[in-house]
C-alpha cells in the first residue's frame, strides 16, 4: 500500500474563509477529508501536514523519506521563491506533484513561476479543490507503473 504525505504550505489553513473568490469556499479539512475516501478508493495510506513555517515543511519532507513513497504538496506562498523546499524535495529524492488551487499562470506575474515544479513529475493548477484529486490519482498511478 503506498504512502503519500499531503503538505500545504503557508495560509492555506484559512482556507474557507480566504479569498473565497480565488480559492474557493472550500475548508482544508474538507479537502483532507475528500482526499482521505479517494485515498481509500485507490488503496493508499494518507498523512496530512499543514505549517506556514518554511523550516517545519522542510522537517516535514525529510521525515517522508522514512515514511512514506510520495508527496502532493502546494508550497503556497512559498513556490515563487522557496529555494529551500525545492531543494529538500530534490533531496529526499521521493515523486511529487505540485497542486495549486488558482491558476498561477492567469494571476499576478510573480506568481506566474515556480521554483518547485521543476523538481516535481507535474503541476496540476486552476481546477480547485479537484487538483488534489486529480494530483493523488497521478502520483499513485506513477509509484504503480514504477513498480512493473
Ligand atoms: C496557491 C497559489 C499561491 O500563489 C498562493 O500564494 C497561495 C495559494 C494556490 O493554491 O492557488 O497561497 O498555492
Amino acid at each position: 500500500m503506498e504512502k503519500i504525505i499531503v503538505i500545504n504550505g503557508p495560509n492555506l489553513n484559512l482556507l474557507g474563509t480566504r479569498e473565497p473568490d480565488v480559492y474557493g469556499s472550500t475548508t482544508l479539512a474538507s479537502i483532507e477529508q475528500r482526499l482521505q475516501i479517494v485515498g481509500e478508493d485507490l488503496r493508499c495510506k494518507l498523512a496530512f501536514f499543514q505549517s506556514n513555517h518554511e523550516g517545519a515543511i522542510i522537517d516535514r519532507l525529510h521525515e517522508a523519506r522514512e515514511h512514506e513513497d510520495g508527496i502532493l504538496i502546494n508550497p503556497g506562498a512559498f513556490t515563487h521563491y522557496s529555494i529551500a523546499i525545492r531543494d529538500a524535495i530534490k533531496a529526499v529524492a521521493l515523486p511529487a506533484i505540485e497542486i495549486h488551487l488558482s491558476n498561477i499562470h492567469a494571476r499576478e506575474a510573480f506568481r506566474a513561476h515556480s521554483v518547485i515544479a521543476p523538481v516535481c513529475l507535474g503541476q496540476v493548477c486552476g481546477l480547485g479543490v479537484i487538483g488534489y484529486e486529480l494530483g493523488l490519482q497521478a502520483l499513485v498511478r506513477h509509484l504503480r507503473n514504477e513498480k512493473e
